[in-house]
């Protein structure tokens, strides 16, 4: 690759060098993706290296015509588009993917999207998007995998392989693009593009292992965030972008920049104007600016003043030129651009049946009382109410950019419909609305008329789809609109009654948990996800997942995350008097249901844990035990999960840490010993002098179904282990 990238920056101009830097998008509308006329003069001028938000294989094809034969050198243009959880076939939101805590399903996800996406001429994903989140204020929470660690990290890695798989020549790959580094999930009250502040502990502990990540299992671009993170515009940080990226983790691909987010430096208070933010920009390590359009504006000035350098230049042109180069472009231009492959591609039965399997795997079952779930198929009288029951443009969540909300989707009505014998009526009334500022009670009484009549309610409630993801900030977390007036009213009938949640993020359903006899959250679960939740209520699945971010009671206590630290006064839920404690005066500490949450619809028991040793050497290997049995009537799946406490550190340690999982498959009765290996790797932490590693002392560890794990065992490391030198940032 490199004799020929270097042949061809030895005949490109300054300015045509600068072109490969430069992302634009195409539009929209009734007819498909369209491009601003300027836009196609601008490509076939040579000032566009990337279009976004074009795809069909025609139109992709139309829009490289003008780069090759346009433009003086040739060079094929690289097509983006926000592939997140799915492209046509749409898969549940990325929080629901990771509420099934099933690694491999979300590999082959990411792997179907893909399939579809490249089909259609799209050569890179803006995914996958590893921001960890603890804050359900904020609407991007929906499109990440919650609030750990751990678990975050496994799926970053698992999308990334899913997307670019082993070989990005295929015709079955796209680039992958981690985003949005970094720290993005932590904006201040929840407020989408709002600043992030925090230690850089904390930033390296919690915040960057998914993005490190991601760069170890190859991923091929990053892109910035729009937030400032301690007083400095990711767009624009050396720190993260020169020094943390590229000279400590050596990240070898190309960093694109979120939508304008380097003129965003000027109102950040960060830039003086567009010219001085791009000179920050491609200083810092910026390759390629979306939608921005300052690199072509100011770039070759800047060059000619001497604020850049023609290195840096050359340097992120043959980044993004080597990426073309794998992507096969250089060979053939249209290579991913096939009316029949996308044909044959999209939408395929097997795509469908992987969307419906992935959505039963991320719905996770709240509450059960009394066995109501699952309902038996005949013989019922179902009413089936809200807003959610019947609404195809709902059931895909955000970010489902090529998603159809019109047609395919199959809506959670049409579900049980086809899942239900003919002797089992199924009725259907809207309600009411979902709107914040709804008020319209007239649907109630239709509502009420066909529940009157009814064995089961079954309300499909939650938040209306454009009200989680981007720019989608929320003060409250209670259900919107009338909904919880209907619940209520519908309650007083006294039937059994079924919530089936959709929705972006944990909400405050206190009523319901303690009112409503089952929940079963399935947050948007796509394409599939009518028939998906009918295999769930009906038994034709066992409900498996599990909550990858805590609900809180309410938005008082946010932010609210399982792993938190002890205080030096902890509040004991079983203790006396305890004023002078960390709590609150006017709820709880707990939240309503903790991370790693989640019923079944049979019961699995935990023996104690067994451990091969007590201790811990330095390059020592510690193995833990347990016998979970299926104690229930039917067969389902458990997520094992393992959490350990270091109980004093140089610098103070969370409570639980999730350090290892594995998702089982148990028959009825049948029992299965789980084993869990761990390292001192897996103990480290940024240590006070900001060293990696984990240190010596005592430590706890839990197995069980839920970061609340009862079963306990305890074990020492032997040796501190510093596994990274301290570094000052
Ligand atoms: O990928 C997205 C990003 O997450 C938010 N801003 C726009 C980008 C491209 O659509």
């Amino acid at each position: 690759m490199d004799p020929f990238i270097d042949a061809l920056l030895a005949k490109m101009t300054l300015e045509e060098k600068i072109g490969q830097l430069n992302l634009l998008t195409s539009g929209w509308d009734v007819t498909g993706p369209t491009m601003n006329e300027d836009y196609k003069d601008d490509i076939a001028a040579g000032k566009v290296g990337a279009v976004f938000n074009a795809f069909t294989a025609s139109y992709t094809r139309s829009l490289q015509k003008i780069a090759v034969e346009q433009t003086r050198l040739g060079i094929p243009l690289l097509f983006g588009y926000d592939v997140i959880h799915g492209h046509r076939t749409i898969f549940p939101i990325s929080l629901g993917e990771a509420a099934s805590w099933d690694l491999a399903a979300i590999e082959a996800a990411a792997r179907v999207a893909a399939t579809e996406a490249a089909a259609e001429g799209v050569h890179w994903t803006f995914a996958p998007m590893v921001d960890i989140a603890r804050d359900p204020r904020w609407g991007r929470i929906s499109e990440g995998s919650g609030e750990d660690v751990y678990l975050s990290t496994q799926i970053a890695t698992a999308r990334v392989k899913g997307f670019q798989g082993e070989d990005l020549a295929a015709l079955d790959t796209l680039l992958a693009c981690a985003k949005h580094y970094a720290a993005y999930g932590q904006a201040q009250g929840g407020r989408d593009y709002h600043t992030t502040d925090m230690s850089e502990r904390e930033l390296w502990d919690t915040y960057l292992p998914p993005f490190q990540a991601t760069v170890e299992a190859g991923v091929a671009t990053l892109m910035t965030a729009f937030n400032d993170l301690n007083g400095v515009p990711t767009t624009g940080s050396a720190y993260l972008l020169d020094d943390i990226l590229k000279t400590r983790w050596g990240f070898e691909g190309f960093v694109v920049t979120d939508y304008t987010s380097i003129n965003e430096m000027v109102p950040h208070g960060f830039a003086r104007d567009n010219r001085h933010a791009t000179q920050l920009a491609i200083n810092t390590g910026v390759d390629m600016d979306m939608q921005g359009a300052v690199f072509v504006d100011h770039l070759k000035a800047l060059v000619l003043e001497g604020k850049v350098a023609r290195d840096r230049i050359d340097a992120a042109a043959r980044k993004i030129l080597a990426m073309k180069y794998r992507l096969g472009l250089f060979d053939d231009p249209y290579r991913y651009m096939d009316e029949d492959r996308q044909q044959r591609e999209i939408y395929k039965p097997e795509n469908l049946q992987a969307a419906r399997d992935m959505a039963r795997k991320s719905m996770v079952l709240l509450k059960n009382a009394d066995g109501l779930l699952p309902l038996r198929k005949n013989g019922l009288s179902l009413a089936v109410i809200g807003p959610l029951a019947d609404s195809k443009a709902d059931m895909i969540g955000s970010w489902a950019a090529a998603g159809d909300r019109h047609d395919k989707p199959v809506t959670l009505l049409e579900g049980i419909r086809a899942a239900v014998g003919d002797d089992t009526k199924v009725t259907y009334a809207r309600g009411g609305g979902y709107e914040f500022d709804d008020t319209d009670r007239s649907g109630f009484a239709d509502a009420m008329a066909i529940a009157r009549t009814a064995d089961v309610i079954i309300l499909a409630m939650g938040e209306k789809w454009d009200m989680t993801g981007e720019a989608a900030s929320r003060t409250s977390l209670d259900l919107p609109g009338t909904q919880p007036a209907l619940m209520r009213a519908l309650r007083e009938l006294g039937k059994p009654m079924v919530l089936v949640l959709m929705n972006g993020r944990p909400l405050t359903i206190n009523w319901a948990a303690t009112e409503v006899d089952a929940i079963l959250e399935t947050w948007y679960a796509g394409t599939m996800g009518g028939f998906a939740i009918a295999d769930v209520l009906f038994g034709d699945y066992n409900p498996s997942g599990k909550l990858p971010v805590t609900f809180p009671r309410s938005v008082g206590q946010i932010p609210l995350y399982y792993n938190m630290k002890n205080t030096g006064r902890p509040y004991d839920v079983n203790g006396v008097e305890q004023k002078y404690r960390s709590r609150y005066i006017d709820s709880p500490n707990t939240p309503l249901y903790p991370f790693g949450y989640g019923l079944s619809y049979t019961t699995f028991t935990y023996s104690e844990i067994r451990l091969d040793s007590a201790q811990m050497a330095a390059g020592g290997t510690l193995t833990a035990s347990v016998t979970v049995t299926n104690s229930g009537a039917r067969d389902g799946e458990e997520v094992v999960q393992l959490y350990v406490r270091d109980l004093v550190g140089s610098v103070t340690r969370p409570v639980r840490e999730l350090k290892g999982f594995q998702k089982i498959m148990l028959k009825k009765g049948q029992s299965q010993t789980v084993t869990f290996a761990l390292q001192p790797a897996d103990l480290a932490f940024h240590r006070r002098d900001m060293s990696y590693g984990a240190e010596a002392g005592e430590f706890k560890l839990f197995i069980g179904g839920s970061s609340e794990a009862v079963k306990e065992a305890d074990f020492t490391l032997l040796d501190t282990v510093v596994l990274r030198p301290a570094h000052s940032p």
